[in-house]
């Protein structure tokens, strides 16, 4: 998807996406190990993004990521595809790795840091004069029936000092959910804004994925 401004979300797909996820680094690596070797004879690893929890669950612009995420057992039943659909019992999945111009965010003032983002810094309270052009101004958005569009987000900040961002990760029962959401970020949605965080990020990977159910997931493998 490329916007009017260049922008782009790029598409990086590949087969298949293991998402290893622990409070222990040490384990988490000995899993990702374990998991490449296993895998070895029929795929290689062409990316990786090991991430980490920043302070009180921020990304590393210094914001709060995940204040409106449902909680995860209400998730469940937003993005989990139903019982008699394809694929039930399963989840479509988005993953995105952003690199942050950190120094350019940093480098405004808290004020505008928080018109790019929509929300206060420190404690995360939805701005009362919403720009349009904000991300959560981009973000939040209503189907044709007027109820918002919920996804289910997991993203981690990740990186360096030298290279820094958010490994965008998150769940859908539509696909169609994150197309709109991602066109109104990227500006292609027609109605003449993107969002600013656009400016100060860039998406330098991407994919789509289907998280099948477990039961499905034990069938294969038994
Ligand atoms: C550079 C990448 C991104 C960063 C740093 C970022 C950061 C944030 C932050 C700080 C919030 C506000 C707190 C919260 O409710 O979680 C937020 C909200 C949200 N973001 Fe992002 N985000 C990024 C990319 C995306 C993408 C790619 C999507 C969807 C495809 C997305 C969807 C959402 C949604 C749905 C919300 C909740 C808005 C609400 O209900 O108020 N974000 N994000």
């Amino acid at each position: 998807m490329v916007g009017p401004h260049g922008r782009s979300a790029v598409a990086t797909q590949h087969d298949l996406l293991v998402w290893v996820h622990g409070d222990r680094h040490d384990l988490n690596f000995d899993a990702a190990l374990a998991t490449r070797r296993v895998l070895s004879d029929v795929a290689c690893l062409v990316e990786e993004t090991a991430g980490f929890v920043y302070r009180d669950c921020r990304d590393l612009t210094g914001f709060v990521d995940g204040t409106e995420n449902p909680p995860a057992e209400e998730a469940r039943e937003l993005v989990i595809l139903p019982e008699g659909a394809p694929g039930a019992g399963g989840s479509y999945v988005l993953v995105q790795r952003w690199v942050h111009d950190l120094d350019a965010f940093h480098a405004l003032p808290t004020a505008e840091q928080e018109r790019v983002i929509g929300r206060t810094k420190p404690d995360s309270v939805e701005l009362d004069d919403l720009p349009p052009d904000s991300h959560v101004g981009r973000v939040v958005v209503e189907d044709e029936a007027g109820e918002e569009i919920e996804i289910y987000r997991r993203s981690v900040p990740y990186g360096t000092a030298a290279e820094a961002g958010l490994l965008f990760l998150a769940f859908t029962d539509d696909l169609d959910k994150f197309e709109l959401i991602l066109s109104r970020m990227f500006g292609t949605s027609g109605d003449g804004f993107h969002d600013r965080l656009t400016e100060l990020s860039a998406a330098v990977s991407g994919g789509y994925y289907f998280a099948p159910a477990q039961e499905a997931l034990d069938g294969w493998l038994s």
